[in-house]
């Protein structure tokens, strides 16, 4: 069995709030400040809070309502809508979707969006998005928030190439047309979390470029620190968490950090969290762009790489054969 270590309250530098303002309006005044604020925070936990991000709340508030109106629906009317209806990934996770293992279940449930995009057999996870009848404002906030928060991801492209020392352009090309996943999480609270046996998502790393994460008021998120230790990464009203992924770790040869982090929900209430998964366009091979590359090391395609996590850990139509 598991054992879930204590956790300890996050020391501000650990994970900084990062003005992103100048990035957001494209503004070259006090973009060295938010670049090296950003440099820093990259290497060190690979974790920061961004404020003026310019995501307007109003359009974050609907969703995070209708996000809530959705998940008390009945569970029959949700699975309507279920991944295990869609080719794509795209659709509703009920709680403990992937199922009884030995290292226990994820206490969440999720609904998932991409782009639509036409069924491709180069891009196995082009298709359509699965919406639910209910509640009827769902789908329209879901869509509005998504193009407010791909505008932020964005935003963040030539921060993190400005960081590296690179052109501010460096990684559009590799983002043009990228492989976004937008996820509403619900965490129910937790009855006996210290068995271990339960935790709302496990310690894991995101395995895409970035993730840009809304949470509510209530807690839990936890990043595991350089020391062993898992940090509480509480919320800050008007910020986003962003966090690096794996690609963007092996993109920049380890400078920027891919860090673990886990979701415990012992407040006794709900807690719902909306990221942003920002993942590069299906055909990038993944590689490190700085520094000196192994001569061992193998490039992957992003998409593939990808499809194969999410047929992994999310149910699936299996597609017909062709
Ligand atoms: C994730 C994740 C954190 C949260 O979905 O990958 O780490 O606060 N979520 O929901
Ligand atoms: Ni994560």
């Amino acid at each position: 069995m598991e054992v879930i270590p204590a956790s300890r309250r996050l020391d501000k530098s650990e994970v900084p709030v990062v003005d992103i303002g100048p990035l957001v309006r494209g503004d070259e005044a006090g973009i060295t400040a938010t670049v090296d604020a950003l440099a820093r925070a990259c290497s060190d936990t690979g974790f920061m809070y961004v404020k003026n991000h310019g995501v307007p709340s109003a359009v974050r508030d609907e969703l995070v309502k209708q996000c809530a109106l959705f998940f008390d629906l009945p569970i029959a009317e949700k699975m309507e809508v279920g991944t295990h209806k869609s080719e794509f990934f795209r659709g509703f996770l009920p709680l403990k979707y992937k199922g009884a293992t030995s290292a226990g279940e994820n206490m969440q449930e999720g609904f998932i969006i991409f782009h639509d995009r036409p069924v491709s057999s180069a891009s196995p996870m082009y298709g359509p998005n699965q919406w639910p009848a209910n509640p009827p404002g769902f789908k329209a906030a879901m869509l509005n928030y998504f193009a407010a928060a791909e505008k932020l991801a964005h935003a963040m492209l030539p921060g993190f190439a400005l960081a590296l020392g690179l052109k501010r352009d460096f990684f559009a090309p590799i983002f043009s047309d990228p492989l976004l996943m937008l996820k509403l999480n619900h965490y129910p609270p937790q009855p006996k979390p210290e068995d271990g046996l339960e935790m709302g998502v496990r310690g894991h790393s995101d395995s895409g470029g970035f993730t840009i994460l809304w949470q509510d008021n209530v807690g839990g998120l936890e990043l595991l620190s350089n020391t062993g230790e898992w940090i509480g990464v509480p919320p800050i009203p008007d910020t986003y968490v962003i966090n690096i992924g794996d690609m963007m770790q092996v993109w920049t040869n380890q400078r920027f950090k891919s860090t673990k982090h886990r979701v415990i929900n012992t407040y006794g209430v709900n807690r719902y969290s909306i990221p942003l998964f920002v993942n590069p366009n299906y055909h990038t091979m993944v590689q490190p762009l700085v520094g000196e590359t192994s001569p061992d090391f193998k490039p992957f395609m992003s998409g593939d790489y990808h499809y194969a996590v999410y047929r992994r850990i999310y149910p699936q139509k299996v597609p017909a054969p062709v």
